[in-house]
């Protein structure tokens, strides 16, 4: 059993957490937030993240986690002290990194033994040079020795319990072998392939995987835009291309783009990054502009369909930026619903999980609903911008009832579409050919 310690509670830490005292350690959770802290105490988490509240209930019962907001707390005892905090955009698309720098002043002032410092937050490259730097000021003469390993975090939201405890592969990135093979201990029930790398191309693997794949979603998408044009089947084609085992089928779903806490700002820091030391990323600056034009384009594809949007009752189902979380960062959904605002439409929406975090998010005149079938009534076009389960097998003869006119635009090529035609819909994908 080791002592580890997470600071920050959020999908990052908490899994990270709650996983590794559901593997048998002993861990602190720490968050500057109050309020979070006291909920996870009474079983409420921050988050909504599929299987979480059983593993941390389940912890907590054993006694093997347990939540603070007290550095000294949180660091008496600690072994392995994994930094788990935000670093989202700045505002030239850089990392902020002052959560991260404050996580580390304060460890620094509060520690008093050897510990190792594990950093999941996805960091700029050199950054784990930099934590070395503050912490040795630090503890010079002190007698406390540390070493520091960058272990990024490759989680999913919404599958973020299995992705921790079924991993394609943990990747340890040190300057100090021997701390990266403690931590691959940690690991090591997990039975997954563990890289051991020099700390900055820990941290690049991080960025450069985040942006692969935001690359493989805008390229199918912009294919899917060539599609709608050819009239070819955008889906067939990812079909066709996945088959070959060099470009395989995972992330070439076309649609409305991608968002969420990571790819958006993951793809802007490399750009940064890669500007700072004086390269162009032509490709990763295209990757970003593709995706930012995908969500006009589904306005401009409404636009084709139904004529001046002024005073037409639009639809959404889905707001999260993906199914299984209720996440609303760069959720493609929200910026849908401004532009379609910007044309005086009339919106209605509902989301199974995103209704609160929405709220704050979206325009005021936007109608929030309970239920699919209430976005629907009276709607002249129905979007599907997020392809919840709950959204699968709705009843399409009820929604045809309900909806003023018949046009359906689904964003994510979710429905069948012959399906839907044959019900009377005039059935829209997204570079889906005859359904165009
Ligand atoms: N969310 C994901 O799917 C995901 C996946 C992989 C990697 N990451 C990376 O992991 C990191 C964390 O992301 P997240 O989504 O968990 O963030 P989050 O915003 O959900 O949670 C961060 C938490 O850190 C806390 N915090 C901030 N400063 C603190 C401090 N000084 N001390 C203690 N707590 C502090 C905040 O209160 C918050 O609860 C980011 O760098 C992110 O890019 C996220």
């Amino acid at each position: 059993m080791s002592k580890i310690t997470v600071i920050g509670t959020g999908y990052v830490g908490l899994v990270t957490g709650a996983c590794f005292a559901d593997l048998g350690n002993s861990v602190m959770c720490l968050d500057i937030d109050q309020k979070r802290i006291d909920g996870l105490h009474k079983g409420i988490m921050p988050i909504f993240e599929p299987g979480l509240e059983e593993i941390v209930e389940r912890a907590y019962r054993a006694k093997r986690i347990d939540f603070t907001t007290d550095y000294p707390t949180a660091l008496k005892a600690a072994e392995y002290v994994f930094i788990a905090v935000g670093t989202p955009s700045g505002d030239n698309g850089e990392a902020d990194m002052q959560y991260v720098e404050s996580a580390v002043k304060k460890i620094a002032e509060t520690i008093d033994h050897s510990f190792i410092l594990v950093d999941k937050s996805t960091v700029p490259v050199g950054t784990g040079d930099w934590i070395a730097k503050m912490l040795q000021d630090r503890f010079a003469d002190s007698g406390i020795k540390f070493s520091i390993v960058s272990n990024p975090e490759f989680l999913r939201e919404g599958t973020a319990i299995s992705d921790f405890m079924r991993p394609d592969r943990v990747v340890l990135g040190s300057t100090d072998r021997a701390a990266s093979n403690k931590i691959a201990e940690l690991y090591e029930s997990l039975r997954c392939p563990i890289l051991i790398t020099d700390i900055r191309t820990a941290e690049m693997i991080k960025y450069a995987s985040n942006a692969f794949l935001a690359a493989k979603i805008s390229f199918i998408n912009e294919i899917a835009n060539i599609c709608d044009r050819v009239g070819a089947n955008v889906i067939d084609v990812a079909t066709g291309m996945g088959l070959d085992s060099r470009i395989g089928p995972k992330f070439l779903n076309a649609g409305i783009g991608w968002g969420g806490s990571c790819f958006p700002k993951d793809v802007k820091a490399l750009v940064h990054i890669a500007q700072e030391y004086g390269t162009q990323p032509q490709l990763l600056q295209a990757v970003i502009e593709i995706n930012k034009y995908q969500r006009k384009y589904v306005v401009h594809k409404l636009e084709e369909i139904l004529g001046d949007l002024k005073g037409k009752r639009i639809g959404i189902l889905g707001l999260a930026f993906k199914p299984d979380t209720d996440d609303m960062r760069e959720s493609p959904a929200a910026d849908i619903i401004k532009y379609l605002d910007q044309k005086g439409a009339n919106i209605s929406a509902y989301d199974p999980a995103a209704m609160e975090l929405s709220k704050a998010i979206l325009p005021k005149q936007v109608t929030l609903c309970e239920n699919p079938y209430q976005v629907i009534e009276g709607a002249d076009a129905l979007l599907l911008a997020t392809e919840w389960n709950e959204f699968k097998q709705l009843d399409f003869e009820k929604i045809y009832q309900l909806m003023h006119g018949h046009v359906i635009l689904d964003g994510r090529n979710l429905w069948d579409p012959q399906n839907l035609t044959d019900l009377g819909f005039h059935y829209y994908g997204i570079g889906l050919g005859q359904y165009n």
